[in-house]
């Protein structure tokens, strides 16, 4: 180039003084920027030498290189010029120096001659900033202060002076400027600034792009990229996902159930990130309760939870990160009440014993029932289910009263077993019960009853004083001295005489007992009052008939009346001598004091003049002739008549009767003889006297007789309710009622067997029961021996009864 191309001499000729010497010796020098074209033209060196370019092939001009460097640049032996012959990089061959002079020689031959050539090599921007490394990796901590510098190492730029770095330049970016500086040996440097804190969080890397530019024309630049992890500062405290966690429980939950899980985020990294939980409020309960997994936020059971003890549990958690950080979140657990308690039932009060006269409704005891659950599992319902007079009534909360429902009876039931029941309205429902027992209190009220509606004794006549007749017994339900009975006699009169001179009775057994001895014939029956009577205060009582019948013995030897017993009259009978057999000579009357059988009187002959003459009825007593008389039979005929009672053992009496058999008393001389003499007139009126009145009681009797079969049809229960009347001279002096009139009153039930005139038999005397004839409705207990039951019986039975006593009916 022809620009470059001038002798530095020429310009600086007389500046460079040394460069003058350089030219004494020949020397010469040119500048030149680096990497110019080969085959530039550095310079003529030949022209600027002075030397003869034509002769210069014939001198062998060559440039010669120091060392063995690559050859840059050579001469152009035809024309002198020095040119560029390879690549010429300054800072290859100068690096960093200022000034790059590269020397080499012109030898020249013939003669010899060698001429030094310095070659300056000028500096061109040909190289741009080169940070050593693309990326410059930086860590800075969030916490890093504003203001904080980082530097960055210097960008190199090969070239010098101003082709090497002028200035940085820091793109755009929120956090950082720079800060351009220079070193001691002029290095410009940068630094970043820290214009505005980092946050890790954020903004995990920052991206700076960092430009170093150098002062060449055309400017050159390179550049580079900072990256900057923003290193995590425990900046962070954990943040629980709700400021307020909220479960429910139910109760006795098995344990390792999870509640819930807290969960609390931290937004730092590793250590300063990783939260670990744990309580930092809980009650002492709770901690037993509840367990905390401290790296999941579990919360766990890890004991039975009860709701009855506790049904809120508030808890404070705190999360915690590596460093320390910390914040608390609340954790409200609401535990749900399960139905796991049955109610409980309490007697609060309970009467020993309820009187049986208490009216329905008293109370007579409270309980209280008790259930821990609550709500409906702790709304108890209390019933008595079985059958039993009492009923619960609530009263205030949680009482009832027991109360009674009905009458109570303690003869009935005396103790009742009361089994309550409670139940609780949980699903499913609990339930218990208890039982108690109530007994019922005495109360006077029943009176003592006797097991009969009335009592008969029945006695024999005759009976020892103190014998027992018979026992009533009264039962009285009630309870001790309520239910003694004790038995004592009412006051009353028998005969007219004080009853307790009949009878008495053992206060205690009721045995009642004959006080004296009882005669029959002259008291049949008698009734006495009983009455029981307990112990209670007020005593109750209640009364019973007790009927003794007193019942016959043959005690009584039958009575003759006719004839008149031995010795006290001559009673002799005429018997016609033409009397034909068959003929009714005489009869035996005779009676007996008892009744019945005893009283029922057979006749024998149990000596007779002439067995063969003369009989007698068995049952009438009628002496009748067997045969006729003949005149070969003694005139005085005599018998012996035995009357004897049909008792067991039977009695008997006996008489005599003395026969005459004569038409005419005058025909009996020895009338006397037969000691009647005295009395002769006396006996025929007796005899007159007797036959009148046995004819007439004869046809009384008919009389009668008749009259009832006619009354009959129109009073048909009217049964002899009269009298008979019999010659008083016979009626023995112990029949006591026995009026002016000769009538037989008796207000006994008094059978009377006569016998009455001829062709009449026995015959049943009655009198109706006017005063002891029970009501028909009463029953009243009847010994077989009892004739009463004669007068029950119908018209039918008298009327058989009378054909079988008289054969003319
Ligand atoms: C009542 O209960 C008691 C005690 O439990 C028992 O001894 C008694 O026999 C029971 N009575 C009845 C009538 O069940
Ligand atoms: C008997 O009854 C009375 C009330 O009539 C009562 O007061 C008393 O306690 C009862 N006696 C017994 C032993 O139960
Ligand atoms: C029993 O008889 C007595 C005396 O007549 C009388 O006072 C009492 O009330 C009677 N009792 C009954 C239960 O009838």
């Amino acid at each position: 180039m022809a620009y470059f191309g001038f002798p530095i001499n020429l310009i600086y000729g007389s500046l460079f003084l040394l460069l003058g010497l350089h030219l004494s010796n020949g020397d010469v020098s040119y500048s030149f920027p680096e990497e110019m074209k080969r085959g530039s033209v550095i310079g003529n060196i030949a022209k600027d030498l002075g030397l003869q370019v034509n002769r210069l092939p014939s001198r062998r001009a060559r440039i010669v290189l120091e060392g063995n460097r690559k050859r840059f640049c050579d001469i152009n032996a035809d024309t002198g010029e020095l040119f560029v012959a390879d690549r010429i990089d300054r800072e290859e061959h100068c690096g960093a120096k200022i000034l790059c002079i590269l020397k080499c020689e012109l030898v020249l031959e013939d003669p010899l001659e060698s001429h030094r050539i310095s070659l300056q090599i000028q500096d061109v921007n040909d190289n741009p900033p080169v940070f050593v490394k693309d990326v410059v990796k930086l860590e800075i901590g969030e916490s890093a202060p504003k203001g904080s510098r980082y530097r960055i190492n210097a960008a190199r730029d090969a070239d010098i002076g101003q082709n090497a770095v002028q200035n940085y330049i820091l793109h755009k970016n929120d956090y950082f400027s720079l800060n351009v500086l220079t070193n001691s040996v002029g290095t410009k440097y940068s630094e970043i600034v820290l214009d505005r804190e980092l946050d890790r969080e954020e903004q995990q890397e920052v991206s700076l792009l960092l430009t170093a530019v150098d002062g060449g024309s055309p400017q050159r630049s390179g550049t580079a990229v900072i990256q900057i992890t923003v290193l995590d500062a425990n900046d962070n405290a954990p943040v629980f996902s709700q400021a307020i966690y909220e479960a429910t429980l139910p109760e006795n939950s098995p344990v390792d159930t999870v509640v819930l899980t807290v969960t609390a985020t931290d937004a730092d990294e590793s250590m300063n990130g990783k939260v670990t939980y744990e309580f930092s409020g809980i009650s002492e309960v709770a901690k037993k309760i509840f367990s905390l997994n401290e790296y999941t936020g579990e919360i766990i059971v890890a004991k039975n939870v009860d709701y009855e003890e506790e049904s809120k549990f508030e808890i404070l958690i705190e999360g915690k990160d590596g460093y320390g950080l910390s914040s608390e979140a609340k954790v409200v657990i609401d535990i749900t009440d399960v139905n796991d308690h049955a109610p409980v039932i309490h007697i609060n009060s309970l009467a020993n014993s309820i009187p049986e006269n208490v009216s329905p409704g008293t109370e007579v005891g409270i309980i209280n029932v008790q259930d821990r659950d609550s709500e409906k599992n702790g709304q108890v319902r209390c019933s008595i289910q079985q059958t039993v007079p009492f009923k619960l009534v609530p009263s205030i909360k949680n009482y009832y009263s027991v109360v009674s429902t009905g009458q109570l009876d303690r003869e009935l039931v005396s103790d009742y077993n009361i089994t309550i029941t409670a139940t609780d309205e949980g699903s499913p429902p609990l339930s218990s019960s208890k039982s108690v027992q109530l007994s019922v209190a005495d109360i006077n009220d029943n009176p003592p009853v006797f097991e009969e509606q009335s009592y008969s004794a029945y006695v024999s006549e005759n009976n020892k004083a103190g014998s027992s007749l018979c026992s009533v017994t009264a039962r009285d339900p009630d309870w001790r001295q309520n239910g003694t009975v004790v038995y004592s006699l009412l006051a009353g009169e028998v005969n007219g005489a004080p009853v307790s001179s009949y009878v008495s009775v053992n206060g205690d057994t009721g045995v009642i007992h004959a006080v004296r001895s009882f005669d029959y014939e002259q008291l049949r029956s008698f009734k006495v009052q009983v009455m029981a009577r307990d112990n209670g205060s007020p005593p109750l009582s209640s009364n019973v008939t007790v009927s003794v019948f007193i019942s016959d013995v043959n005690d009584n030897c039958p009575q003759i009346l006719y004839p008149a017993p031995e010795g006290n009259s001559f009673m002799t009978e005429l018997v016609p001598k033409a009397a034909h057999g068959g003929s009714l000579v005489s009869k035996v009357i005779a009676v007996d004091a008892d009744s019945g059988q005893n009283a029922w009187l057979s006749y024998h002959i149990v000596k007779s003049t002439d067995p063969g003459l003369f009989t007698i009825g068995v049952h009438s007593g009628e002496i009748r002739t067997q045969r006729d008389i003949s005149e070969s039979d003694s005139m005085k005929q005599n018998l012996i008549v035995a009357v004897k009672d049909n008792g067991q053992p039977s009695l008997s009496a006996t008489c005599s009767m003395y026969l005459l058999i004569s038409d005419n008393l005058a025909e009996v001389p020895e009338l006397k003889d037969m000691s009647y003499d005295e009395k002769n007139s006396k006996l025929t009126s007796y005899l007159i006297i007797a036959l009148v009145c046995v004819s007439t009681f004869f046809l009384t009797f008919i009389i009668i007789i008749l009259g009832v079969r006619f009354c009959r049809r129109r009073k048909p229960r009217l049964l002899f309710d009269g009298a008979v009347a019999i010659p008083s001279a016979y009626l023995p002096p112990n029949y006591a009622d026995v009026d002016g009139t000769g009538t037989l009153r008796s207000t006994y039930n008094y059978d009377a067997y006569l016998t009455t005139g001829s062709r009449t038999s026995d015959f049943k005397f009655v009198t109706s029961y006017n005063d002891n004839t029970l009501p028909a409705d009463q029953t009243l207990r009847k010994s077989p021996s009892d004739f009463a039951e004669v007068f029950g019986q119908s018209e039918e039975s008298l009327e058989a009864m009378l054909k079988w006593s008289d054969p003319l009916f």
